[in-house]
């Protein structure tokens, strides 16, 4: 990766960052118009806020529509994937004995969301161990097929995984949902920007993705898309300005003129809009600096990274390299003191890089954006080689 681009991101210079995939990261222009919406809110809050908030939220709808395959009237912007999941999770009517089919590699938080609904409501989650490694698409979905049965009202899967870092081939999985009424519920937290999103052709009945992670919009950006079908069972979970009394006869209209679906989620009392206003120049800048080009080299870089790793640990990696996400390799290693590594990574070579245990397995998770390098990945092997003793063939950390 050109040093230019390197040092358009506002990452400390001493940390070697490979963890992209938490809390992704902005390149400077981006922050910029960022730090720009924020002056232009703080000058005016009224005329801002009061006065013309609905028009200029309306922008990055759009934007944001035209690039996930979708139109405007089907997203709504929020700051996060897990309010967006929370929204749908405590929206459906779920009853006793109603079931959450999901699988052994959700993020923990939902993990918590759905078993806080199953309290609430007295459903339950099955969840379907996803066979490994992943090499078809035809594993996978027909493990999920499995799983269903007459009292499955959701489908909840990621599209990329957190811990395994996995893209899930959930197109059949949604489309077998969809003919049987179950409810798909699809967290897309790490796939806006990372691969391409055809949201309407994807079917799912509920999607929620960031935009600050791979799409680098500042952080507390993000959207949730409701099939239209859909859009009348949700509720918001802060009742604001926005919420009107007659929202669920057909054709109601919103408070401020879009549809209830956008304006019950949309206003949530004051809040800083600026991330989400700024959703568009990270479309720009990722246009204006070629980013499709920009991946395929992270994503050659990642799988070369991981290719290597295993040469000297031994391990087979999770999946094929066609179901692993294309910027994010969850590469697992030997058995070790997964704390202490990820400490000695960062106090001995600065390297920020998530290393935990998933199940039996110790894994260390690589992202490579466009401000990471050829010597980066260098200096994560040598380091990885020293502290696991790689050359001697085994790991020596054993906890
Ligand atoms: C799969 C998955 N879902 C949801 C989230 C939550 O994202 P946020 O904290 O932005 O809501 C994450 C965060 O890393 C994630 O990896």
């Amino acid at each position: 990766m050109s040093s230019n681009l390197a040092r358009q991101f506002l990452i400390r210079e001493d940390v070697v960052f490979l963890n992209h995939g938490s809390f992704g990261a902005c390149p400077g222009p981006v922050f910029a118009k960022y730090q720009e919406w924020q002056l232009e809110l703080e000058r005016q809050p009224v005329e801002f806020l009061g006065r013309n908030l609905t028009e200029t939220m309306r922008v990055p709808r759009i934007a944001l529509a035209k690039e996930l395959g979708t139109v405007a009237e089907n997203i709504v912007g929020l700051t996060n994937a897990t309010l967006g999941l929370n929204i749908v999770a405590q929206s459906l009517p779920l009853k006793p004995g109603d079931q959450i089919l999901t699988t052994d590699h959700e993020y923990s938080a939902l993990e918590k969301t759905w078993a806080y609904v199953c309290r609430k409501t007295g459903a339950e989650v099955v969840v379907v161990k996803v066979p490994m490694p992943l090499t078809s698409e035809a594993q996978f979905t027909d493990a999920i097929l499995s799983g269903l049965t007459e009292r499955t009202r959701v489908l909840f899967l990621s599209h990329i995984t957190s811990p395994t870092a996995l893209l899930f081939p959930i197109e059949r999985s949604i489309a077998e949902a969809r003919k049987r009424g179950i409810w798909s519920v699809i967290d897309g937290a790490h796939t806006p920007g990372h691969i391409k999103l055809d949201l309407d052709r994807l079917g799912a009945d509920f999607y929620s993705g960031n935009c600050h992670k791979w799409m680098m919009a500042p952080k507390g950006s993000a959207f949730l898309h409701a099939r239209p079908e859909m859009q009348g069972l949700i509720n918001p979970l802060v009742i604001s300005h926005g919420w009107t009394e007659n929202s669920k006869e057909p054709g109601a209209k919103g408070a401020f003129g879009n549809s209830p679906f956008i304006d019950e989620l949309e206003m949530q009392g004051t809040r800083d809009p600026a991330p989400w206003l700024t959703v568009p120049a990270a479309l720009e800048y990722r246009h204006e600096n070629d980013w499709t080009s920009v991946q395929a080299h992270c994503q050659a870089l990642a799988q070369d990274t991981a290719r290597r790793l295993a040469e000297r640990t031994g391990l087979p990696p999770l999946s094929t390299s066609e179901f692993c996400a294309p910027q994010m390799v969850a590469m697992p290693i030997p058995e070790c003191d997964v704390d202490q590594l990820k400490l000695d990574l960062y106090d001995k070579y600065r390297i920020e890089i998530p290393v935990f245990k998933w199940q039996d397995t110790c894994i260390v998770r690589l992202s490579v954006q466009g401000y990471n390098s050829k010597p980066q990945m260098d200096l994560l092997i040598d380091a990885l080689t020293e502290l696991l003793d790689l050359k001697a063939g085994a790991a020596r950390r054993v906890s």
